[in-house]
C-alpha cells in the first residue's frame, strides 16, 4: 500500500499538527510504502521570508524524524527537490475546475485575512493533488481541515482518468478517530493554527514545559464543573479531553470518570502534565537531530532521489496520455 502525506515547513508546528499529522505519519508508516513530503512549494503562497524558509525546511525535517518517522523505512523529502510536483500542478490544472477551487474554505478564510492574495493561494489545491497522485497513493493521513482538499484531489484524478484514460489511483483519506481537529485553547470554536488562531491558545511542539503548562491552565473552559465530552455544549472542555486522549491514549469515558465531580482545576493541571510528557522527548530528540545539518542534508538528498524515481513513471504517462511529444 502507498501512503503519502505533506506538511508545510513554514509556521511553528503545534499540537494540532502533531495530532492530525506527525502522530499519524509515525503510525501509518508501518502499514506500507510511505512518502512524507515537506511541502516548501506550498509555503510560498502566502507572505514568507526566504531565509526562514531554508532553515525551517531543516527544522521540519528534524522534527519529523524526532516524532518517529524512520528514514530507512519511509521516504522523507522536500517537494522542491522533485520537479515532477511543479510539472504535475500545471498539467492537472487542465482538469481542475475553477469553480471548485473558489469553493475551498481554506482559500476563502486565508484570502479574507490579507490584502495581497496570490494566484498561488488559489491554485494551491492543484499542487496538493499532484503531490498525492504522482505517487499512485492509496492512503493520505491528514487532519480534518484537509478533507476538502483531498476531495478535490480525488475529483481531479477521476476527471483525468475519464478524459485521458485510467492513469491515477483514487486516494482515500485517513483521519484520526480522536483529535482530527484540535481547537484553539482560547477560542475553541476555531481550529488550532499559527495563522488563524491565538498565540496563547496554540501549544507549540517547541514550547518549553512552563509555557505549555501556562497555556493549558489558562484555556477557556465552559460553565458548570463536570468534565464531559460534548462538542456543542462544552467546546473548551471537550477539546481538553481530546488533547488528553491524544497524549495518553485513554478513552473519553475513562477520562470523564476519573474527574467526575473533581472540577476543572485538577483536570487542567493533569492535561498539562500529559502534554508535557508527550512533547518533552520529541523536543529533546529534535534538538539532537537538528544540530547535525550535514546529516539532515544527506538524508534529504537520498529521500529526493527515491521520490524522483517513484514519481517519474506516472509523470511520463501523464505527458503521453495528454498528447505531448517527448524529447
Ligand atoms: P499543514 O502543513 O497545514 O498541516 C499538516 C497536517 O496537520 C494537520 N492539522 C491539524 N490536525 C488536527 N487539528 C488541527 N488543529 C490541525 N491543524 C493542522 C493537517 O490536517 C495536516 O494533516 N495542504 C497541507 C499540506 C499538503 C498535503 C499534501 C497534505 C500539501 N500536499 C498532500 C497531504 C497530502 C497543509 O497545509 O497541511
Amino acid at each position: 500500500m502507498r501512503i503519502f502525506s505533506g506538511i508545510q515547513p513554514t509556521g511553528a508546528k503545534h499540537l494540532g499538527n502533531y495530532s492530525g499529522g506527525f502522530r499519524q505519519y509515525a503510525a501509518t508508516q508501518a502499514e506500507g510504502d510511505a512518502f512524507f513530503c515537506i511541502v516548501d512549494l506550498h509555503s510560498i503562497t502566502v507572505d514568507y521570508d526566504p531565509e526562514a524558509l531554508r532553515s525551517s525546511t531543516y527544522d521540519l525535517f528534524a522534527l519529523l524524524l524526532a516524532a518517529g518517522i524512520d528514514p530507512e523505512r519511509s521516504t522523507v523529502f522536500a517537494q522542491s527537490h522533485v520537479t515532477a510536483h511543479s510539472e504535475a500542478a500545471w498539467l492537472l490544472s487542465a482538469v481542475t475546475s475553477y469553480g471548485q477551487l473558489g469553493r475551498m474554505t481554506q482559500f476563502k478564510d486565508k484570502s479574507e485575512q490579507r490584502e495581497f492574495v496570490s494566484a498561488g493561494l488559489f491554485t494551491y489545491p492543484i499542487l496538493m493533488a499532484g503531490d498525492i497522485l504522482l505517487y499512485q497513493t492509496d492512503l493520505v493521513p491528514i487532519g480534518d481541515d484537509q478533507r476538502q482538499h483531498l476531495e478535490l484531489a480525488r475529483d481531479v484524478a477521476e476527471r483525468f482518468n475519464q478524459r485521458f484514460g485510467e492513469t491515477f489511483r483514487v486516494p482515500e483519506g485517513r483521519f484520526p478517530e480522536i483529535g482530527a481537529r484540535i481547537m484553539d485553547l482560547q477560542e475553541p470554536e476555531r481550529k488550532m493554527s499559527t495563522t488563524g488562531g491565538t498565540p496563547q491558545g496554540t501549544v507549540l511542539i517547541a514550547d518549553p514545559p512552563q509555557t505549555v503548562r501556562k497555556k493549558i491552565k489558562s484555556a477557556v473552559t465552559d460553565s458548570g464543573r463536570d468534565v464531559r465530552h460534548d462538542r456543542q455544549e462544552k467546546p473548551g472542555v471537550s477539546n481538553l479531553i481530546e488533547i488528553m486522549s491524544v497524549a495518553t491514549g485513554e478513552s473519553f469515558a475513562d477520562i470523564e470518570a476519573r474527574y467526575d465531580g473533581a472540577g476543572y482545576g485538577p483536570f487542567k493541571s493533569d492535561v498539562a502534565d500529559a502534554v508535557v510528557a508527550l512533547l518533552d522527548p520529541i523536543r529533546e530528540r529534535y534538538r539532537e537531530l537538528r544540530a547535525d545539518e550535514q546529516a539532515l542534508r544527506r538524508l534529504l538528498a537520498s529521500g529526493a532521489e527515491k521520490a524522483r524515481e517513484a514519481a517519474a513513471p506516472t509523470l511520463e504517462t501523464v505527458y503521453e496520455r495528454m498528447g505531448f511529444t517527448r524529447p
